[in-house]
């Protein structure tokens, strides 16, 4: 048989088994590709939901873990976060909205998933990210760390950035799930009148 030939009815052989183990090892849930999206989500903006979409397509399962504790002073409660995440991000189908505790990098183990995924934005993004990416691996070397560059519009976009345009009464539309929006609302307002009695 001509060598060439015989390449390419190898190829297509590893390709169907490839293919066929790919079907059953996904249904049987081994070689599963999962993944962690985790974030604070105070509250989730357009921008996560663009790189949940994304990681959602790229892999078999994500799952998006919101942090129950961290050094910032959160405006919405881990429930709330929770909610809005999860009202938000309905449309995924391989995505489910969890809450974790203590490290991440153990969090990951428990799950078998095998990275973690962070979005972006801009270089100022990076120093950070890249020392929690170290870390990470310094306690989970299995965990790797995926990043996705963020779309040009969404590049200015953060949670920070929405609550101080909110709490001015400034418009958030198109920056946020509708959802969100209204809870902002219905947030600042109810401060606002604390404030005022
Ligand atoms: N607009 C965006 N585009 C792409 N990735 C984003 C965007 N905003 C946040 N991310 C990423 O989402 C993950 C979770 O981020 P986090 O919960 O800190 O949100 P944040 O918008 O950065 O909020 P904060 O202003 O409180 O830091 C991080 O990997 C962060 O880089
Ligand atoms: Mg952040």
């Amino acid at each position: 048989m001509d060598d060439k030939i015989a390449n390419i009815i190898c190829k297509s052989i590893r390709l169907k088994i490839f293919e066929k183990n790919k079907v059953e090892d996904v249904s049987e849930g081994e070689n599963m590709r999962v993944v962690i999206y985790p974030g604070t989500f105070d509250p989730v903006t357009n921008g996560h939901i663009h790189i949940a979409e994304r990681a959602g397509s790229l892999f078999d399962r994500v799952i998006i873990a919101v942090a129950a504790d961290n050094y910032k002073k959160n405006l919405f409660s881990l429930a709330e976060r929770i909610d809005l995440m999860k009202k938000s991000t309905k449309h995924i189908e391989n995505i489910e909205v969890e809450s974790f505790t203590g490290l991440l990098a153990e969090y990951a183990k428990g799950k078998d998933a095998q990275a973690s995924i962070r979005g972006l934005r801009a270089v100022t993004d990076f120093e950070y990210e890249m020392q929690i990416a170290a870390m990470n691996k310094h306690l989970n070397k299995d965990m790797e760390t995926i990043f996705l560059m963020t779309e040009g519009k969404y590049s200015f976009l953060s949670s920070t950035m929405i609550k101080q345009v909110a709490m001015v009464g400034g418009s958030v539309k198109g920056l946020v799930p509708l959802i969100v929006e209204d809870s902002l609302k219905t947030k600042y307002k109810l401060s606002l009148e604390k404030d005022k009695s």
